[in-house]
């Protein structure tokens, strides 16, 4: 068996050089492959990361406090951070902290609540904790403590100042508690290193958070820490988190300038890095609550007017946006995104284009696609050097849980002229690396979780940034009459 094992490897990692390699000479190709996802199965069991662990047997003691799911995230400012646990009895909320290394000599106190709406079985204690007046770039120690028992010490960065640094960011959507494995490993590896600052994940988180009474989430939840206590773990919410009107979501997660637990009509923020001003949004108000469309339109509009005044546009000239389900895909389902009438793209794209929205990272399709800046199923260019129009990039490839593990959204639908790359090896997950050069300059990659090979990558150069400009859009349209309708077709 273990031979077997070792020959499959070989076979895959053969299979996976040769399809990397054919896709550097035809960039725009797809990469289309009919291996079995039972036979990736077996080879992921071999390597390493077991894709079935069940869920591991209670050894925590439930009389005590014990912290565990431990995860931090950037405050409302650069200076602050959030630390947050869970504990299955109610305790103090702590954290001791000082300048690295191994220096505990601050503390702070913060909050706890007890989640039990769609967490029956789910460690009930959540605590946040809110850290300030941080030294901007400088190594913290720290501990969380509840009642007398305290963590393992870890180490955060606080937010460097200013804007001349050049961030990196793990970013992905789709990752579970049992798909997510392979990714973890790479992920975890990434984190550990101090090169990246830190994680965006787009939306899908463990399948589900709230399964088996939210004991799925906590597993989940312990998976990430090694991750999550290193760098901050910034979110979007997917449609997987629907469940209890999203309750695991606003409850397990703390994000800049929303309350906590975030209310259903604050599952939206931004926050500002080196150059660059993010943006979360939930595409999920489009499917759930009507009311809320205009809520987040209002806040989003807002937020990018603000973004586009022109001393902020300069100090932080990139906008960067995230949520969960996109706009355009050629995957063959029915989801949103491969309809002519996507919801999600007519309530939002028009606002990104005329604000001069860079990039949009997308998830929710188990596969990963790159565009052409485009607007309204046009493509305005095809490069990425002073793009005329948002870039969309979606990578929903970390790792979900269908099919034993080996999960993927077949790319068979009509691909659209604004289709540049697209990727679905079955059971190869992957995530995307952002890093932020300067002002006029991003690197973007995907790379596969199996063994960190690029498997796609691409400048973004913008010049002039700022709102994108609608007549280069209606050029484009009196140039390309005869496409207008078929663009969705064409394959
Ligand atoms: C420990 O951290 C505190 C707070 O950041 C700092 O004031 C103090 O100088 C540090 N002590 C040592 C020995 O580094
Ligand atoms: C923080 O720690 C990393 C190693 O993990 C080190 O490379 C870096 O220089 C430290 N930063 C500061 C400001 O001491
Ligand atoms: C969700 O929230 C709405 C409005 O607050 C409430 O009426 C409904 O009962 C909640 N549903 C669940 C499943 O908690
Ligand atoms: C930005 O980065 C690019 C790529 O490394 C480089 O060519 C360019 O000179 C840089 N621009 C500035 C102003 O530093």
């Amino acid at each position: 068996m273990t031979t077997l094992c070792v020959t499959l490897q070989i076979f895959l990692v053969l299979l996976v050089s040769v399809t990397v390699a054919t896709d550097v000479t035809t960039k725009d190709e797809d990469q289309v492959n009919t291996i079995d996802s039972k036979f990736l199965a077996s080879i992921y069991n071999g390597i390493g990361p077991v894709l079935n662990p069940p869920l591991a047997e209670n050894t925590i003691e439930l009389e005590l406090p014990i912290p565990e799911q431990i995860h931090i995230a950037y405050g409302d400012v650069a200076s602050e951070m959030i630390v947050m646990w869970s504990t299955p009895i109610p305790a103090s909320s702590q954290v001791l902290y000082g300048l690295a290394p191994n220096n505990f000599s601050l503390s702070v106190s913060g909050d706890s609540v007890d989640f039990f709406d769609g967490n029956p079985d789910g460690l009930h204690y959540l605590h946040r904790v809110k850290l300030s007046n941080l030294i901007a770039g400088q190594n913290y120690s720290y501990k969380v403590r509840s009642d007398n028992e305290l963590s393992d010490g870890y180490i955060f960065t606080a937010m460097k100042d200013g804007q001349d640094w050049s961030p990196v960011l793990l970013v992905y959507g789709d990752m579970g508690r049992i798909g997510g494995a392979p990714s973890l490993k790479l992920l975890r590896k990434e984190a550990a290193s101090g090169l990246v600052d830190a994680v965006l994940h787009v939306g899908d988180f463990a399948y589900d958070l709230h399964t088996d009474g939210g004991k799925i989430g906590d597993d989940f939840m312990n998976r990430i820490q090694s991750i999550a206590t290193r760098i901050p773990y910034m979110t979007a919410v997917g449609n997987h988190e629907i469940e209890f009107n999203f309750s695991h979501y606003r409850y397990r997660f703390s994000m800049p300038n929303s309350p906590w637990p975030m209310p259903l009509d604050n599952m939206w923020y931004s926050f500002n890095m080196a150059k660059v001003h993010f943006i979360s949004y939930s595409t999920e108000v489009y499917f759930t609550d009507d009311n809320l469309i205009d809520v987040q339109y209002q806040w989003l509009l807002n937020d990018l007017q603000e973004a586009n005044q022109p001393e902020n546009r300069l100090k932080r000239p990139w906008i960067i946006v995230y949520g969960h389900r996109p706009m355009y895909c050629s995957n063959a389902d029915s989801d949103d995104c491969t309809t002519l009438d996507s919801k999600v793209r007519n309530g939002l794209e028009e606002l990104f284009f005329t604000q001069g929205v860079d990039l949009i990272i997308e998830a929710h399709e188990h596969s990963y696609e790159r565009l052409y800046p485009v607007y309204e199923g046009k493509v305005l260019g095809k490069d990425y050097t002073n793009p005329k129009a948002p870039i969309h990039i979606i990578s929903g490839a970390a790792g979900c849980n269908e099919f034993d593990g080996v999960c993927v959204n077949a790319m068979l639908g009509p691909r659209g002229d604004w289709s540049a790359f697209r990727a679905w090896l079955p059971g190869l997950y992957g995530f995307g690396k952002l890093h932020i050069v300067n002002e006029t300059h991003i690197f973007w990659k995907q790379v596969l979780a199996l063994n960190g090979q690029t498997i796609d990558s691409v400048w973004i150069e913008q010049h002039n940034h700022g709102p994108f400009n609608i007549a280069d859009f209606d050029f484009e349209i009196e140039n390309n009459d005869e496409e207008e309708d078929a663009w969705w077709l064409s394959d």
